[in-house]
């Protein structure tokens, strides 16, 4: 068991590395060679700290040369500083796994292109929650609870009716996921059952709230929801007020299933230290819908589309207008990763979905602007395309507005929120790393006449 990744660098401190190599090497030195044990971690099963085999070597898990990863080693202690907790393995997880070099994401041990192909995202969501895939019978039952916890509580819609009619969609479903707490019994109740009941009530009910605000902001009647179809389908009636094509139905499922689940990513990582202080399901998906609306994580599909209809209102040449962001030292959104070093897998597959989208409307401008900016990001920087690249205008081309894609993110993604958390209370531990101080010390205060 990893206390961090290979790729984290390391040990070294503010104070010097030959003192703290020193410090190592005389602990490694009293401690065998698999089993050094520095403190107690979170993975003990019954609850009691079990050993974590960390050893102090710099030809072992931490590169000993890389200063400023470290911060402080004590022998009963061990503090690992990583910006950004770049490489930090917090926690134990069977739900999904990444490799950042080959450019695999893997749900369960199903790789994401099968799963794409051959499973619906109902199935995807039982499957992270359950471990396994749902035989016919299983999905019957699970899908027919999904669909019996759609409609939101009066008060929700309400608040919907109150709500700004320009407030930000990721405002408004952080707000109601948050509210919706307020109308469930169980919202405290933290034995396992209720916690899978909320999960699917939570996850029922995020489609109804996004389709009633974008309906209400754009005076329209918010439309109930279908006690039949997937829950693609479902939103998209629900956004439209009619039918979707097979087409589209199929396409968004498959948006779904893509977006599900993705290891320990920021939002993720924000539910499960809601969860880890026994705080409430409502409490940590609202915190995470918080954390998913930065545009350093969902909200960037959102700015991706907002850049591609500035490109095309100004009738601009995509490889300038991307070189000169980058001279301008900008971010270009939906481009770089914190855990791939090649091709998101979920990119490939989105662009070969705008790909076809483009060749259903018979117009291939956003399929054209994305290669030619794809093609200068690779020339320019290197830096592969994510998953928020290529989402943004295959929603676009399904007649989402921009400023919802990050909700359709959101919709997704709770099933990783809701698995994670029942999988942190199956075995909970509080998450509470440190902070290196750097401020002042020893200071003494003024009586306030005299400053
Ligand atoms: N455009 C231009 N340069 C980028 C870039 C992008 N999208 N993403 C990373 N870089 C550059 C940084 O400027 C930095 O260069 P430097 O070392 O010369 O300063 C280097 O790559 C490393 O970036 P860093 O921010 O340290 O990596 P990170 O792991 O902390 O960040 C992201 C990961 C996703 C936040 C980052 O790639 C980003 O901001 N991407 C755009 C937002 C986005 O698409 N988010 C969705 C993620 S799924």
């Amino acid at each position: 068991m990893l206390l961090c990744s290979e790729k984290t660098p390391a040990w070294a401190g503010p104070r010097g590395l030959l003192q703290k190599r020193s410090r190592a090497d005389s602990l490694n030195a009293g401690l065998s060679q698999h089993t050094a044990c520095l403190r107690p971690c979170p993975f003990g099963r019954d609850g009691h700290a079990v050993s974590i085999p960390l050893r102090l070597s710099p030809h072992t898990f931490f590169d000993m040369a890389d200063q400023e990863s470290v911060t402080e080693l004590t022998t009963d202690k061990a503090s690992i500083k990583a910006r950004g907790l770049e490489g930090v393995i917090a926690l134990e997880s069977e739900l999904s796994s990444i490799d950042g070099d080959k450019g695999q994401l893997i749900y369960r041990g199903y790789d994401i292109h099968d799963l794409a192909d051959h499973a619906s995202f109902e199935e995807v969501v039982y499957l992270l929650r359950h471990g396994e895939l749902p035989a016919q019978s299983e999905l019957d039952d699970f899908s027919s609870h999904l669909r019996s916890e759609r409609a939101l509580p009066a008060p929700i819609l309400n608040l919907l009716r109150e709500t700004p009619a320009d407030a930000h969609p990721m405002a408004v479903l952080r707000t109601a996921v948050s509210a919706l707490a307020l109308y469930d019994e169980e919202a405290d109740t933290m034995e396992e059952a209720a916690n899978h009941r909320k999960a699917d009530r939570i996850l029922a009910q995020i489609p109804t709230i996004i389709a009633a605000f974008d309906r209400l902001r754009k005076d329209k009647e918010p439309v109930a929801p279908l006690d039949h179809g997937s829950m693609a389908h479902n939103f998209l009636y629900m956004l439209n007020g009619e039918k979707p094509g097979a087409a589209a139905e199929d396409t968004f499922d498959v948006c779904l299933v893509l977006h599900a689940d993705h290891g320990l990513n920021a939002s993720t990582f924000t539910s499960r230290v809601i969860g880890s202080t026994l705080s409430d399901m409502y409490s940590a998906v609202s915190g995470s819908v918080g954390a998913l609306k930065g545009r350093l994580h969902g909200g960037a599909n959102q700015e991706v589309m907002r850049m591609l209809l500035d490109i095309d209102a100004k009738g601009a040449d995509p490889t300038s207008y991307i070189r000169d962001r980058l001279d301008a030292d900008e971010r270009v959104m939906g481009f770089g990763h914190r855990v791939y070093n090649t091709m998101d897998p979920r990119a490939a597959i989105l662009r070969t979905m705008v790909k076809e989208l483009s060749e259903e409307a018979g117009d291939m401008k956003w399929y054209e602007y994305t290669t030619k900016i794809h093609e200068t990001m690779t020339e320019e920087t290197g830096i592969d395309p994510n998953v928020d690249f290529f989402s943004g205008p295959t929603y676009y081309q399904l007649g989402l507005d921009p400023d919802l894609f990050t909700t359709i993110f959101a919709l997704s993604r709770t099933a990783g929120w809701t698995a994670h958390l029942l999988e942190q209370w199956a075995d909970n531990r509080l998450i509470r790393p440190r902070a290196q101080y750097v401020g002042a010390r020893d200071r003494t205060v003024t009586p306030i006449a005299e400053r």
